[in-house]
């Protein structure tokens, strides 16, 4: 028999292209590829790529120039672009740089086989389209093998918020919702293959608005449907819009046992001039003020967020309104970033006053060790105390298996094998930035 052919993919980016390389990895296994961890053996190199800030964007370019003497090599290896790059950028990728075989955009990856075949053929291959169809219903069923205890889901995608900085909406494009009963059929077909907790994912997950009998579900109807399925103990969510954040999603984290303790929920900036400026329609008050009915919901909650510093016209001010922000409402875990003036984006054509890249990168520096402070005072407040730890993979130590609390940290413990895929209550002894360390109750 022929050796089956290697697909090498690199993922880039959010949540959602990991979702999206592992779909695409399937549906090319219908036509014979298996996954490689190497490009160096690969047929067929595929990169999904991200598209939300200059660096991610060019990386891409720099990741391509490195794959030139494996195409010299052999010529017979398909090269290909994939995600908000692919989407953003389409044809010029070619244009600039030739030995690009294939461009598909996020929206096409159930035509992905078909390029392929096209490119086989030596001609380029691209599609960028945004079909009507949804790709996740035409896309290769999954092959029914056991695989890792978490896993994505991905029910919503797109973004109609179009907040001034971002790429999204137009690399996504509009928001859709998948089919309630093609989600549970999903998940029901994850939990028999041994998944024990599900990320629901979305660009707005919190948006959800899947058709079902009767009329569209809300995320929180839906939550608690996929609470019912025997064997699927821990359910998440990401990314979610404060202003989507409905009363049936905040009682569901009071009373939904299954539904996990921790939030991601980004508010770029503590600033009411730069929130309108950025397009979020809502204010930094209404934004605490949400917090605080979420928490009374489920008192141990832990919060994550997203900051933008540097956006045009932030003056010093608007960053210390940033500051208190964070102050005030105490985050567990959280990323921040320099503005990055992104292609077709309002606050990139808008002449705005740019802020000077050194006061940019002092501000990040101030808000990043806030931030990082308050995350270590939160690993450090789960000492002597107990979490329940669902158990993924070997850790770095013999011995040692790594699993997440129910607040997503990192968790090390020494512990059997067969604890991978269980869940234990593990009590707490020691306490880093970023992993925690315990010992078996
Ligand atoms: N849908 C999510 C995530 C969007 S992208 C949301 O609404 O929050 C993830 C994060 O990247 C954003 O939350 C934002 O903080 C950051 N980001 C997006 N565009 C950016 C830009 N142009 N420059 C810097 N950071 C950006
Ligand atoms: Fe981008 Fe804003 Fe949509 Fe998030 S809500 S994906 S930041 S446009
Ligand atoms: Fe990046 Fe596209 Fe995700 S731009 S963050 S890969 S939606």
């Amino acid at each position: 028999m022929a050796e089956p052919k290697k697909l090498y993919i690199k993922t880039y980016g959010c949540q959602m292209n990991v979702y999206d390389s592992e779909r695409m990895a399937e549906a090319m296994g219908g036509k014979g590829y298996v996954t490689t961890d190497t490009p160096d053996d690969a047929d067929m190199i595929l990169l999904n790529t991200c598209h939300i800030r200059e660096k991610a964007a060019e990386k891409v370019y720099s990741e391509l120039g490195r794959f030139k003497p494996l195409k010299k090599a052999k010529p017979d290896l398909k090269i290909g672009v994939a995600g908000c790059v692919a989407q953003a950028e389409g044809a010029e990728i070619m244009a600039r740089q030739p030995m690009v075989d294939l461009v598909v955009g996020p929206q096409s990856y159930h035509r992905l086989p078909e390029l392929e075949a096209e490119a086989q053929k030596g001609r380029k291959a691209l599609d960028t389209d945004f079909p009507e169809e949804l790709k996740f219903e035409h896309l290769a069923k999954r092959p029914k093998a056991r695989r890792a205890p978490t896993a994505f889901l991905t029910v919503q995608e797109g973004c109609d918020k179009f907040c001034a900085f971002c790429v999204v909406p137009y690399t996504r494009g509009a928001e859709v919702s998948r089919p309630v009963a093609r989600v549970l059929e999903e998940a029901q077909d994850l939990v028999e293959r041994g998944v024990r907790e599900i990320t629901l994912l979305g660009q707005n997950v919190n948006a959800y608005h899947g058709e079902a009998e009767g009329g569209a579900w809300g995320l929180a109807r839906l939550i608690r449907k996929l609470a019912e399925i025997d064997g699927l103990d821990r359910i998440r969510f990401t990314t979610s819009h404060p202003n989507d954040m409905e009363d049936d999603l905040i009682a569901a984290h009071g009373d939904c046992a299954k539904l996990m303790p921790y939030l991601h929920l980004p508010v770029q900036s503590g600033s009411d001039r730069i929130l309108k400026a950025m397009n979020r329609k809502h204010t930094a008050q209404q934004y605490v003020d949400l917090i605080a009915r979420i928490r009374a919901a489920r008192p141990d909650l832990q919060l994550s967020g997203d900051f933008i510093v540097g956006f045009p016209g932030e003056t010093d001010e608007d960053f210390e309104d940033t500051m208190r922000l964070v102050e005030t409402v105490r985050y567990g875990q959280a990323y921040s970033f320099k503005y990055s003036p992104r292609p077709g984006t309002p606050a990139a054509e808008k002449d705005a006053k740019m802020v000077a890249p050194e006061v940019a990168s002092e501000r990040l520096t101030r808000l990043q060790e806030l931030l990082n402070r308050q995350q270590f005072e939160h690993q450090q407040a789960m000492v002597g105390r107990r979490a329940s730890v669902l158990f993924e993979k070997a850790g770095r130590l013999e011995g040692q298996l790594v699993g997440k609390s129910e607040y997503l940290q990192a968790v090390h413990v020494v512990a059997p094998d067969s604890l991978i895929g269980q869940i234990a209550e593990v009590e707490i002894t020691e306490a880093g930035p970023n992993s925690l360390g315990g010992r078996l109750v």
